[in-house]
């Protein structure tokens, strides 16, 4: 199969778009709506319109179409009675699986096309939202047989029949707020990104309680990713103030919080300051882009069977250490942090420790091995992820492009928790 960021004219392209000299020209900031809080989706009188009334009022049909999976289902319902209430009529597609399998895509686009919906509504974690967005464009798009081949270059032509809400029920991926939807090509065994400007959701309500049922174990991944949106966000180059500003903001919230919410999840404090940040990194990540730590993480994550957000977390010090030569950007995170030393490279190194006891205080290893990689199958696997890695549209938005040796000893040092040196 021939992928989009594959194609060899794309890959010099994308690149290029994100050079600073051109995106100094004219750059877009893309959010959706947002409504947030514990009322967030409330029908109490007296609270000015609610979420559904305004969107009903854009919708002629009035026939909302809610995705979610097993687990979130038992919000999704609750969503469904507030829909309801402003006068839609709904039906719920409860079989998301985890990941987004092209095939689950599909028969969620299916079963879409048999309901024919104005609105639909995404309730769920990071893979019920991608995979929504992506049947939402065979939805539209019945011409596209291939979603892997879906270049970010050109127009798709959403909304001519839907919009997208989605409410999140994890505090990580910021799904609600960007305009990439990662699917999985379950034979390849490869993370497939798709892209495009108009995938940017309509809505996003965020209703904390939605993500307070989360185990200890999710909640520390989840914000993990979050965490690892804003810090690479911050080192990329095609960042820009209005991200530096969100990426920033939500590293300092991550921080403060996630610890928090994952020795107490029912700290309603700490659960409504994580779902905004996972949101506010997610608007900083989808416009300004996120490098090695996704580009690394989702061929690790795929292969390994590791949860998304340790896969990449596990290597924010790595990649900060690989950009160091050629940007100095960290030093705004460190300002945030209050980390003042008497070099940048001080700086650097107390910004990585930071991390580092971040990560272990959330009972996440901080290198391949301690996550429980047994070397054997490191090895067996070796030249794969490496490859994937390099292949990641991800790693277009690297500060510091790394060769295939560079993604190759970059892997091997991480698996062993050295520093990177090069
Ligand atoms: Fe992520």
């Amino acid at each position: 199969m021939t992928y989009w960021f594959t194609e060899p004219a794309l890959k010099s392209l994308v690149p290029l778009a994100g050079a600073s000299a051109v995106r100094g020209l004219s750059t877009p900031f893309t959010v959706p709506r947002l409504f947030m809080g514990a009322n967030a989706l409330s029908e109490a009188a007296g609270l000015g319109a609610g979420v559904f009334d305004m969107i009903a009022a854009s919708c002629q049909q009035k026939r909302a179409f809610i995705v979610t999976d097993k687990h979130a289902v038992r919000y999704a319902n609750r969503v469904s009675e507030v829909v309801k209430k402003s006068g839609f009529t709904t039906e719920t597609w409860d079989k998301a699986e985890p990941e987004a399998p092209l095939e689950n895509v599909s028969a969620c686009a299916e079963a879409m096309n048999g309901f024919e919906p104005d609105v639909i509504v995404a309730v769920g974690g990071g893979s019920v939202i991608d995979g929504a967005k992506a049947a939402w464009v065979l939805y539209e798009r019945p011409d596209i047989a291939d979603l892997a081949t879906v270049s970010p270059l050109f127009p798709l032509g959403l909304r001519k029949k839907a919009i997208l809400v989605a409410i999140p029920t994890t505090s990580g991926t910021g799904s609600d707020c960007t305009a990439v939807s990662v699917v999985t090509d379950t034979a390849a065994k490869r993370k497939i990104p798709i892209v495009s400007p108009e995938l940017m959701p309509d809505f996003s309500v965020l209703v904390p309680a939605f993500a307070a049922g989360m185990p200890p174990e999710l909640t520390a991944g989840t914000g993990l990713d979050a965490l690892t949106h804003a810090i690479d966000c911050v080192m990329s180059p095609m960042t820009n103030d209005f991200t530096d500003a969100m990426a920033l903001r939500a590293i300092k919230m991550i921080l403060r919080y996630l610890p928090r919410a994952y020795r107490d999840g029912t700290d309603h404090e700490a659960r409504l300051r994580m779902h905004i940040a996972a949101s506010m990194a997610g608007i900083a990540f989808g416009n300004g882009g996120v490098a090695l730590t996704h580009a690394m993480g989702h061929a690790l994550g795929k292969t390994f069977g590791i949860h998304h957000g340790v896969a990449v977390g596990v290597f924010i010090p790595y990649a900060l250490q690989f950009y160091s030569p050629i940007t100095d950007k960290y030093l705004d995170i460190c300002e945030v942090l209050k980390i003042e030393d008497t070099s940048s490279e001080a700086s650097l190194a107390a910004l990585v420790e930071r991390v580092r006891s971040f990560l272990r205080a959330l009972g996440i290893a901080t290198d391949l091995k301690g996550l429980g990689i047994a070397r054997e199958d490191f090895e067996k696997s070796f030249d794969t992820v490496v490859l994937h890695s390099f292949e990641d549209p991800s790693m277009f938005q690297s500060p510091r492009p790394a060769t295939l040796e560079q993604c190759e000893t970059l892997f091997r040092y991480a698996y062993e928790g050295k520093d990177v040196d090069f």
